[in-house]
């Protein structure tokens, strides 16, 4: 089983970006924490973290048929790209999107994403747990064989 993690813009400056909010865990530590867990669950794990929309979408293009699930934090683009969005839509496979922040109880243009609709499930506000959660679902999505649009 191979995973990709996807990190949008600005998620490479993790630990020293408004730590009060994000903490002070960097994305290499979070990978790091996320290559064991998958290790420890026997379970291949690639990572890719771009500021550029384009680069997001042609990796999840070239991820198309070859990985089994995705675990996405799109950071501000989850709120208003729809190419983002369009290109989630397209994967028939599970993809969950995490936040590290729990968005609904941030600004009101944060509450709202418009990947959500195109992925399997969501989960927000755990901090670096949130990527652990997401990885932990998307394992056990791709185990049980779920789809992750039904009816698709
Ligand atoms: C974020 C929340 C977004 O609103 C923000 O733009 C980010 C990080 C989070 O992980 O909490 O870049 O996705």
């Amino acid at each position: 089983m191979k995973i990709l993690v996807l990190n949008g813009p600005n998620l490479n400056l993790l630990g020293s970006r408004e730590p009060e909010i994000y903490g002070r865990t960097t994305l290499d530590e979070i990978q790091a924490g996320l290559k064991e867990q998958a290790d420890g669950a026997g379970v291949e794990v690639e990572f890719f973290q771009s500021n550029h929309e384009g680069a997001l979408i042609d990796r999840l293009h070239e991820a198309r048929g070859r990985v089994d699930a995705v675990v996405i934090n799109p950071g501000a683009l989850g709120h208003y790209s729809i190419a983002l969005r369009d290109a989630l839509a397209v994967l028939d496979c599970p993809v969950v999107e995490v936040h590290l922040s729990n968005i609904y109880r941030r600004e009101e243009f944060r509450r709202h994403t418009v990947t959500a609709a195109a992925v399997t499930g969501q989960i927000s506000g755990f901090g670096p747990l949130s990527y652990h959660l997401g990885l932990k679902a998307a394992i056990e999505l791709v185990r049980s064989r779920r789809q992750c649009k039904p009816g698709k």
